[in-house]
C-alpha cells in the first residue's frame, strides 16, 4: 500500500511540474508528404532551450517540459511555419498564434493542443514578403512626433526584422509560381496574426475646427503610449496642404480619400451631416485589417489599444457602445420613442455593478462615434449600394449612425460606455457614470471647440474643461 502511495506521490508531483509537450506537422499543399521535410527539421522552445527532432511522421514531442510561457518554433531550412506562444500550467497546455509587430510576447488566435502546425509557403518567398511588409509596417509604426520615441521603435523592428539572403537570390523565373508564393505567404501571416495593419482612425473633410479635435486625438494616443498609429482619412479637394502637413508632423499617417455623396438629394437637418457619409470610405482600406473609426469630437483618456485585438464574431461585424436615448435636453427633432424608458442604459448602476453589458433587448442601438471595424471590400460595395438605392435615407435622423445600425444590425457586438462616453450621460445617468472608468469622452451635439471654455454656467462645464487643458497644452508646445 504505501509503495502504492509512494508511486501515485511521484507521478502526481511529476505532472505538477512538467508536462509531456507534443505536436505534428500537418501536411498541406507547401508540404505533401513525409519525405519534403529535411531531416534537420527540429522544434524548438524558447530559441532552443528545449530542442527536438521533427520525426520522419512529422510528430515531435517533448518529454518533459516544465510549467511556464514558452516560445514554439519549427526550425527548418526550407519552410517557414507559423510562431506559437505556448503556457503549460497545472491544468494543462494552451496555445495561441504570436501576434508580431510591436511585441513577441503578445498573442493571436488560439491553437488547439496538440498542435498541428501547418507550413503555408516555402522560405525564401515567405521570408522576402514578411521582410517587405514589415518594413512598410516599421514605417508607420515608428513614426512620431517625439524623435526618441521615433528612433526607439525602428531599433525595435529593426531587432525583428533581418533581411533574409534569400530575397537577393532572385526570384524564380516562373512569376506566377512567385505570385502564388505570395499569396500563400500573405494568408499565411494572416492566418498567423503576422504583419497586421492595425490603427486608429478619422476622418476630415474640412479645414475648419474639426482639425483641432485631430490634434487632440493625435496627441492624446501618443500621450498614452498606443501602440497604433492615427490614420487621417482625408478629401484632399477641401483639406488645406498646410493641414495636412501639421498632421502628418505629428505622426499621423495621412490617406487621401473620394467624398461620398448619395445620388438622391437628402435634406439634412444639420449641413454638417451631408458629410457624414465619406467616414464610410474607413471600410474601403483593406491594407489594414483593423480599424478602430472615431469622431473628431473625442477626448481619449486612457490607452484604448484592447479595441485592436479583441475578437468580432465575424468578418462583417463591428463593435461600438450603445447610444444614449433618453433625449435628456428633450430635443424636438429626435424620435418620438427616445425617452429614459428605451434607454439601454436606464437602470445601469456602477454601485450595482450593473453597467455593461446594457441590455440588448431594450434598444439594439449604438451610437456611431467609435466603431471598432474590418475594413472590407464586398460591405463597402454593399453600403454605396444602400446609399443610392435606400429611400428609407431620407427619414434618418442621424445619417451615418441610423444607416450604420441598419447596415449591421444583429452584427454588432456591445462596448462598455466608458469607450464611447457621451458627455450627456453623467446627467442622464448619473448612477452609472464614473469618470475615473472612462476611457473616452464624446463631446456629442455642442463642440468643446464651439465653447467658451471660461464658462463655469455650463453643465458640461466639468468635461470641456478636460478637452480645453489638452488642448491649451498642445498649443503651447506646438
Ligand atoms: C519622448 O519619448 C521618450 C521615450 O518614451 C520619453 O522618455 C520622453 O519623455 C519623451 N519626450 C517628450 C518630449 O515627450
Ligand atoms: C467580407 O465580408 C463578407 C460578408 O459580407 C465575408 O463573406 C467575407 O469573407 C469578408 N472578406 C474578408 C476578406 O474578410
Amino acid at each position: 500500500m504505501l509503495r502504492f502511495t509512494l508511486l501515485f506521490a511521484s507521478l502526481f508531483a511529476t505532472v505538477c511540474w512538467a508536462v509531456r509537450l507534443e505536436g505534428s506537422i500537418a501536411y498541406n499543399s507547401v508540404i505533401q508528404d513525409t519525405g519534403d521535410l529535411e531531416s534537420t527539421a527540429s522544434a524548438l522552445l524558447n530559441g532552443g532551450e528545449y530542442s527536438t527532432l521533427v520525426r520522419k511522421d512529422g510528430k515531435f514531442v517533448f518529454p518533459e517540459v516544465p510549467n511556464g510561457n514558452y516560445f514554439l518554433e519549427i526550425q527548418s531550412v526550407n519552410y517557414m511555419f507559423p510562431k506559437i506562444r505556448v503556457d503549460i500550467n497545472d491544468d494543462g497546455v494552451t496555445g495561441a498564434y504570436s501576434v508580431l509587430g510591436s511585441e513577441w510576447d503578445s498573442t493571436g488566435y488560439d491553437v488547439p493542443y496538440p498542435f498541428m502546425l501547418k507550413a503555408k509557403a516555402e522560405n525564401e518567398y515567405f521570408m522576402a514578403s514578411v521582410y517587405v511588409r514589415f518594413k512598410n509596417m516599421c514605417n508607420v509604426l515608428a513614426k512620431s512626433r517625439n524623435s526618441t520615441l521615433t528612433e526607439k521603435r525602428r531599433l525595435q523592428c529593426d531587432e525583428h526584422v533581418q533581411e533574409p539572403n534569400a530575397y537577393y537570390d532572385g526570384y524564380p523565373e516562373d512569376m506566377e509560381d512567385f505570385n502564388k508564393a505570395q499569396v500563400d505567404a500573405q494568408k499565411m501571416m494572416s492566418d498567423a496574426g503576422l504583419g497586421q495593419l492595425l490603427a486608429w482612425a478619422v476622418a476630415l473633410t474640412s479645414t475648419d475646427k474639426y482639425v483641432n479635435g485631430i490634434i487632440v486625438l493625435a496627441s492624446a494616443f501618443e500621450q498614452q503610449q498606443s501602440k497604433y498609429p492615427l490614420v487621417v482619412l482625408y478629401t484632399p479637394q477641401t483639406v488645406s496642404e498646410q493641414v495636412i502637413d501639421q498632421l502628418a508632423d505629428l505622426g499621423c499617417d495621412m490617406i487621401p480619400i473620394e467624398p461620398i455623396v448619395p445620388k438622391a438629394d437628402l435634406k439634412y437637418l444639420f449641413e454638417r451631416f451631408s458629410k457624414t457619409w465619406t467616414k464610410l470610405r474607413a471600410w474601403q482600406q483593406t491594407d489594414y485589417e483593423r480599424l478602430v473609426l472615431m469622431d473628431a469630437d473625442m477626448l481619449p483618456l486612457h490607452n484604448m489599444d484592447e479595441l485592436m485585438t479583441m475578437t468580432l464574431e465575424g468578418p462583417d461585424w463591428v463593435a461600438a457602445s450603445h447610444a444614449c436615448t433618453c433625449n435628456p435636453q428633450r430635443i424636438s427633432h429626435y424620435p418620438k420613442d427616445w425617452t429614459p424608458s428605451t434607454c439601454a442604459f436606464t437602470g445601469c448602476d456602477r454601485t450595482a455593478g450593473t453597467i455593461h453589458p446594457p441590455s440588448m433587448e431594450k434598444r439594439d442601438y449604438f451610437n456611431s462615434g467609435l466603431v471598432v471595424l474590418t475594413p472590407n471590400e464586398t460591405v463597402f460595395k454593399r453600403m454605396l449600394e444602400k446609399l443610392d438605392n435606400d429611400e428609407e435615407l431620407m427619414k434618418y435622423c442621424f445619417p451615418d449612425q441610423d444607416f450604420l445600425n441598419d447596415i449591421f444590425k444583429g452584427h454588432w457586438v456591445p462596448l462598455p460606455y466608458s469607450y464611447n462616453a457621451l458627455k450627456t450621460l453623467p446627467t442622464a445617468h448619473h448612477d452609472m457614470w464614473d469618470l475615473t472608468d472612462v476611457k473616452n469622452i464624446h463631446y456629442i451635439l455642442t463642440k468643446p471647440w464651439d465653447i467658451d471654455p471660461n464658462d463655469k454656467q455650463d453643465i458640461y462645464y466639468p468635461l470641456y474643461r478636460l478637452w480645453w487643458k489638452e488642448f491649451q497644452l498642445l498649443q503651447s508646445n506646438l
